[in-house]
């Protein structure tokens, strides 16, 4: 093999993230049936884990306010992990009873986001997520915590990286076995990434490990999602974030928009001969439906464009 882009790892996991990430900036609610139908029909496409909602104050984000019915009625796939998003110790005691196997604490790096987006200082976020833990001994479910604006806030600006692998450290003394270094407002560049993966990986042996799973969480707010997945992965990450048809956004952070589109990362990934377990023409087919789902067109590019080998008829004047 050429040494060109050595790094890269044969397999990458990918998580679903649209569910909560894409529905919670959507301004209508998608009833509960079609929640779950949807979901059922994203455990078929061979994604690792799905977020299927958050437990957050339906105040705050009334698209997900049917959370426990949503975990309660998707049919659970084997393989598939099930995950949703929790702000505070009240967030864990509702994922408490609901069977799903992890929630994901969203504590940002920037406190200005944090108080935007919570309501709380991270202070206070990293004495709740103590609470968090013991409430959850018992449950099955286990701790995970994304690091929101890690990259860069919208507020703030640009974040001292000592703080953010601070919190990376915190997360993990807690008690996470997941930690996800999110780019809300879509801040990140390459370089950035892959010097922040190599850091984290570098110093805490727990991730080289894989005791602990670093997650990295994209969006595409300035182009540039595709382009940090793959530095990401040429330093050693392989597991990531994305939502269906490039749904998404954080209601909290101003300009906010999608994720990195799910089947767009996964093309690019099958067309590089990465493995990514994703049947991606059955996922292309559920991310076709979304803008019946949603109300409107979708930014996702290879639902419009289709597979590359999903070639067309010759014109008459070509044959
Ligand atoms: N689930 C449901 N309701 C909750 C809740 C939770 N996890 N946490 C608090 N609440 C309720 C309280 O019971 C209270 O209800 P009431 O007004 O009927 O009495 C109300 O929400 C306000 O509670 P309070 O503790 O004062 O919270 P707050 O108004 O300071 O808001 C959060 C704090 C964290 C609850 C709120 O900011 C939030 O849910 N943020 C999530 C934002 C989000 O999802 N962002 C996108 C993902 S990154
Ligand atoms: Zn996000």
């Amino acid at each position: 093999m050429s040494a060109a882009l050595s790094g890269l790892p044969s397999r990458v996991f990918i998580h679903e993230v649209a569910p909560r990430d894409g529905l919670q900036i959507e301004p209508v609610f998608v009833p509960t049936h079609d929640k779950v139908a949807w979901i059922d029909r994203l455990s078929d496409t061979g994604v690792a884990k799905i977020e299927i909602g958050s437990f957050v104050s339906p105040k705050a984000v009334p698209a997900l306010a049917d959370g426990e019915e949503v975990a309660r009625r998707i049919k659970r796939q084997p393989g598939v992990r099930y995950a949703a998003l929790i702000p505070n110790v009240r967030g864990a005691e509702r994922a408490a009873g609901t069977g799903l196997d992890e929630v994901n604490v969203v504590i940002s790096a920037s406190e200005t986001h944090n108080r935007a987006n919570l309501r709380m200082a991270r202070a206070e976020s990293f004495r709740q997520l103590g609470e968090i833990a013991r409430v959850l001994e018992g449950t099955g479910l286990v701790l995970t915590s994304s690091i929101a604006t890690a990259f860069g806030c919208p507020f703030e600006g640009p974040q001292d990286r000592a703080k953010v692998y601070d919190q990376v450290g915190r997360l993990i003394d807690a008690g996470c076995v997941g930690v996800t270094l999110a780019d809300t407002t879509g801040m990140a560049n390459p370089r950035q990434v892959a010097e922040m993966v190599e850091e984290v990986t570098r110093t805490r042996p727990e991730i080289d490990r894989s005791e602990v799973q670093l997650t990295l969480h994209f969006h595409n707010t300035r182009g540039v999602g595709l382009a940090n997945i793959l530095a990401a992965a040429e330093s050693g990450a392989t597991r990531f974030d994305a939502a269906l048809g490039g749904l998404g956004g954080c209601p909290f952070a101003p300009g906010a928009t999608g994720n990195v589109c799910t089947e767009d990362v996964a093309s690019m990934f099958a067309e590089m001969g990465i493995e990514t377990g994703i049947d991606l023409e059955r996922l292309i087919t559920v991310s076709r439906d979304l803008p019946r789902l949603v109300g409107h067109e979708v930014p996702g590019q290879v639902a419009k464009a289709g597979r590359p080998c999903d070639l067309h008829p010759v014109p008459a004047a070509a044959a």
